[in-house]
């Protein structure tokens, strides 16, 4: 049962507040933003193309050009034609397998962490399907992982029963250890734009549904092959719910071997200290800036405060490491260039 804690708690509210203004958006706003803009990337390529050849045939400047010209340019007008196909239709509907080796001094024995962020269900336009998500839980489970992770957005705005369908899936993860926080998209993001679910539902149902708890500003003690291991999570950003102070209250952290923070938003390295003792924050959020290139960065702007945390593995200071996900999906629109939908197998280990 999730806790009423989880979704009441207000610590720190100075820092969160100036760092992350509450701005609800109305729902108007919200459809304008996501919707029209969204749409409009996807199809961008078609009117630009759809208006050159427009263009050509006014003009018909290629009457006097040679047959080479003709056929080079009617290639590369059909090449970004599939491509683009490619990209908002076939594209989304598979995901990268990500591995990674996390160095660690502490751990007495290597282990190993299967994480999922940035779901986005109940939209068939962002890329998250039934069949892709069975396709990432034969992964996973072939990985024999030892903790599972789901770091939010489950959703992307209706917890509808495409949503339901898609997460019910969850449960086939064959995993002792099952823990999740969730994500803007999952709730508050959804109430300040006019829609009626709460995290609360999600959470609810995602619980009993498929085992995984979920941690609010809240720790689990994991004995995993004579590693004494903290997890602990937060609520997103957004909500301004989510509390450092509060996570590790009380915890005396010397007993632990490693400690992992899970929280959607890889700002909260704003609120870490040293003290913390944190090993490793796992994080999702910016999707890798969804549409991005290498040393141009992202075109879109990005979710987070952090710009240039796009996507992999940071030294963020003191003895933390942060792990961004690229995310198992998209939002706004159906296109990523440059970034791929991707699950993330982490070994920790000497
Ligand atoms: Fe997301």
């Amino acid at each position: 049962m999730i806790s009423d804690e989880l979704l009441s708690l207000r610590a720190n509210p100075s820092d969160i507040e100036e760092l992350y203004p509450h701005k609800p958006l109305s729902r108007r706003n919200h459809v304008l933003k996501a919707q029209v803009i969204g749409r409009f990337i996807d199809y961008f390529p078609f009117v630009v193309l759809f208006g050159l050849l427009g263009i050509l045939w006014d003009l018909r400047p290629f009457e006097d050009m040679s047959i080479y010209i003709k056929l080079a340019g009617t290639a590369i007008i059909f090449a970004v034609f599939v491509w683009w196909i490619y990209i908002i239709f076939i594209k989304p509907q598979f995901f990268k397998i990500n591995s990674l080796h996390i160095k660690t001094e502490t751990l007495k024995n290597p282990v190993k962490i299967a994480l999922m962020t940035d779901l986005h269900t109940g939209d068939k336009r962002f890329g998250s399907s039934v069949k892709k998500i069975k396709k990432a839980i034969e992964t996973i489970n072939n990985y024999m992982p030892d903790i599972f992770i789901v770091a939010g957005d489950l959703v992307d705005e209706n917890f509808n029963e495409l949503a339901m369908e898609t997460l019910s899936e969850l449960k086939k993860i064959n995993c002792k250890n099952k823990f999740g926080v969730y994500g803007n998209h999952d709730g508050f993001h959804m109430k300040n734009r006019g829609y009626k679910e709460s995290p609360r539902d999600i959470i609810k149902f995602v619980e009993k549904e498929t085992k995984i708890k979920f941690l609010g500003n809240k720790t689990k003690e994991l004995e995993i092959k004579n590693n004494n291991i903290l997890l602990a999570g937060v609520p997103d950003l957004g909500g301004r719910l989510a509390s450092i102070d509060k996570t590790f209250e009380d915890i005396d952290k010397s007993k632990y071997n490693y400690i992992i923070l899970m929280s959607h938003n890889p700002d909260i390295i704003d609120f870490l200290h040293e003290s913390d003792e944190v090993d490793l924050v796992v994080a999702g959020h910016s999707h890798a800036g969804q549409i991005a290139f290498p040393i141009i960065g992202a075109l879109l702007p990005l979710p987070s405060k952090h710009k240039r945390y796009l996507k992999g593995l940071f030294d963020v200071g003191g003895k933390t490491n942060l792990f961004l996900s690229q995310g198992f999906a998209h939002a706004s629109t159906r296109v990523r260039v440059g970034t791929n939908t991707e699950i993330n197998l982490i070994t920790l280990t000497k």
